[in-house]
């Protein structure tokens, strides 16, 4: 019998990844470039991150090809992330895949970026299946969902202004490290002292209840605010270079311990103790670290390699055989889109 083969496209931001997969569990191969233009820019500038997709999407597929000794026309489907991310960067993947789709009779199956995140650690851990409470946080999203089975999600918090990747990445400007921040401030981090600038915790008091509206939700523009306040007081003491690893060590902590804390407050809620962490800032480890000790024992953290947390092919294939799976097909008129809602998500 053949095997169902499906090839995923991620070109939502600045990494263009492909990858293969198998009757929807077996990686035959992945491919993930970086762009790199947007390193002397300090972040992503949306129309090269478009052209630089254009210019290597189809060697990237060639090559992925090429490492499982796949042929185009032995492919089964296409999945594609369809939104959310960069209109430029997301519209050359989808406009990839239709034509391939169209091309040689095909499904074409669009994915929701953020639902991809979540199946990330599936690709490595069978266990990794609902139900769970999920924490994803990546560049441009915070979200805290219970999702029972796949494809039905209920949101219980979000951040109401920058996303927890967004918060490392302004942080590490304010530091003056090289984008993208997360890893950066991670590194430095371990050689700081945390408790050196006490820094508030973000939409967190004790005196919060189940129902309050700020429960669950996040908020990291204070937080961000606050360190810009720090960093020019240290700087013009003239102690930036001494400070900075203590700076970095308190930023991740109070971003950490605002994430774990709602997180458990979730796992409260809910009843459930299974917890799957997802995006970007997932390959953290003080934020797994974090999570897993104040699960204990009686709970489990599923999370991927840091190669599937970050933005990647595999999981949008993987995303994309269960959306096949339920014969959720695209039109060849889908187009990208900077916003799409996350499917099946309940308020
Ligand atoms: O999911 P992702 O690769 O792309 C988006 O969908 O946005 O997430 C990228 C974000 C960036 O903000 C980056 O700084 C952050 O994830 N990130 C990290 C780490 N690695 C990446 N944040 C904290 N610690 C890390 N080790
Ligand atoms: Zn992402």
């Amino acid at each position: 019998m053949s095997r169902e083969l499906i090839l995923g496209i991620e070109t939502s931001c600045d990494e263009t990844a492909v990858a293969l997969l198998a009757d929807g569990k077996d990686l035959l191969a992945h491919v993930i470039l970086s762009q790199d233009v947007h390193e002397i820019y300090g972040g992503v500038v949306p129309e090269l991150a478009a052209r630089a997709h254009l210019a290597v999407l189809d060697d990237v597929v060639r090559e992925a090809l090429g490492r499982a000794e796949v042929s185009l026309d032995q492919l089964s489907a296409f999945g594609v992330t369809a939104g959310p991310g960069l209109i430029g960067a997301l519209l050359v993947g989808v406009c990839w895949a239709k034509g391939a789709a169209f091309g040689l009779g095909r499904p074409l199956v669009p994915v929701h970026h953020m639902e991809a995140h979540l199946f990330a650690p599936s690709l490595e851990d069978p266990e990794a299946e609902p139900p769970f409470v999920a924490l994803l946080v990546s560049g441009g999203h915070t979200l805290l969902l219970h999702c029972e089975s796949w494809g039905r999600y209920r949101l219980l918090g979000q951040t109401r202004d920058d996303a927890a990747g967004e918060a490392f990445d302004k942080t590490a400007k304010l530091l003056e490290l090289p984008y993208p921040g997360g890893p950066q401030i991670e590194l430095l981090a371990r050689a700081g002292d945390p408790a050196r600038f006490p820094l508030p915790r973000p939409m967190l008091r004790r005196d919060q209840e189940p129902g309050d509206p700020d429960f669950l939700d996040f908020s990291f523009s204070g937080l961000k605010t606050a360190v810009a306040e720090r960093v020019s007081e240290v700087r013009r003491a003239g102690r930036l270079e001494e400070e900075r690893a203590h700076l970095a060590a308190a930023f991740q902590s109070a971003v950490v311990d605002t994430l774990a804390a709602k997180t458990l407050r979730a796992v409260g809620l809910t009843g459930c103790r299974r917890v799957l962490l997802g995006g970007g800032v997932s390959a953290n480890r003080a934020l797994r670290e974090e999570l897993s000790r104040r699960l204990g024992p009686g709970g489990q953290l599923f999370s991927s390699s840091t190669r599937l947390s970050l933005d990647n092919g595999a999981m949008v294939a993987k995303a994309a055989a269960f959306r096949l799976s339920r014969g959720e097909i695209g039109e060849l008129d889908l187009n990208a889109n900077a916003s799409l809602p996350f499917p099946g998500l309940s308020a």
